[in-house]
């Protein structure tokens, strides 16, 4: 089935860059949250980056317009009725996604398909309180989304080929790569990257200076960024989630999160957005 209508549910980070990469390869948007705050916020953010693109040439004014009036919200899920392809981008938890997902099931069309933007919850698992499990897929989207290229694509246990060959065109009109990934924490990127930077805030448990790792990554692997920059860019809770999720999902040793990322997250140490990581953000000067 050719996809064209999408609906979004969540306009937080991750709902409000999937919107605009969507909305402006040209699909028309039912944009849903509970909140309409944020939406409301989500769609000054989208129109402030449209002008900025617009700004430094990258697209005619008219794209702005052309952007926004594809894009509909409301806060209601009954509004993604007759859409071929809900995404679905509110927090991370089990239960919040099921109760979505069970909700939509009985909304749109038999046939419409029932993607979530899950970093590492199970898609058959969603998939088991649909009617549909053929049609549900993660499509797990990296942020900045309209500037991020990557697309990793979930099936489930039961999803139909159709559905991966249909979420995988989708991406690619979306400007995006697809990969075709395993229904495993962490997919193929959290499951590499989320490791590694563990590993990396081990060396600093053991006395090596943050600098000297994020420099020996970057000139030794030629990694674009340290992977302590990269931990407090992400922020360090978000890690720690993720290496819980590994550590839970695969029950293996080796995905045990480092005591010091866990002692940073009690302190509060959170990275860029406390100000205070591995790096200070407020002095440019390291803290630890
Ligand atoms: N933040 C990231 O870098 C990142 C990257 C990839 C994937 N993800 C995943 O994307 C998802 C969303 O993450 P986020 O960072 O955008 O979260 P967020 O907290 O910024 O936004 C979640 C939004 O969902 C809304 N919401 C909550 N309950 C709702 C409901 N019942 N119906 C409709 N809206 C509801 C909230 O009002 C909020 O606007 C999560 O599953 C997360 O793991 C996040």
């Amino acid at each position: 089935m050719e996809i064209q209508q999408v609906a979004i549910i969540g306009a937080g980070l991750m709902g409000t860059g999937i919107t605009q990469s969507v909305a402006e390869a040209g699909y028309p948007v039912k944009w849903i949250d509970v909140s309409s705050g944020q939406l409301d916020k989500g769609i000054k953010t989208i129109r402030n980056l449209l002008n900025r693109k617009v700004e430094k040439g990258y697209c005619e004014l008219h794209h702005i317009e052309d952007t926004m009036e594809r894009i509909i919200t409301n806060e209601e899920l009954i509004k993604a009725k007759d859409v071929d392809l809900v995404i679905e981008a509110v927090p991370e938890n089990m239960e919040i996604k099921k109760k979505i997902f069970r909700q939509l099931d009985e909304i749109i069309n038999a046939d419409a398909f029932l993607a979530s933007n899950t970093s590492a919850l199970s898609i058959s698992a969603l998939a088991s309180v649909t009617r549909r499990p053929e049609k549900v897929i993660g499509t797990h989207f990296f942020y900045p989304v309209p500037k991020m290229g990557l697309l990793e694509v979930i099936p489930g246990l039961l999803t139909s080929q159709n559905t991966f060959e249909s979420l995988k065109t989708f991406g690619q009109k979306i400007g995006k790569k697809a990969v075709l990934c395993k229904d495993f924490p962490g997919f193929i990127v959290n499951r590499l990257l989320v490791p590694m930077i563990n590993e990396a805030i081990y060396l600093v448990m053991e006395g090596v200076k943050p600098e000297d790792v994020d420099s020996a990554m970057k000139i030794g692997a030629n990694h674009p960024m340290g992977p302590l920059k990269l931990a407090d860019f992400v922020g360090l809770e978000t890690l720690l989630a993720t290496m819980e999720g590994l550590y839970d999902g695969f029950k293996d040793s080796k995905y045990r999160p480092c005591p010091l990322l866990v002692k940073m997250v009690e302190a509060g140490t959170l990275g860029n957005k406390t100000g205070k990581g591995f790096y200070d953000h407020r002095e440019k000067e390291q803290v630890l």
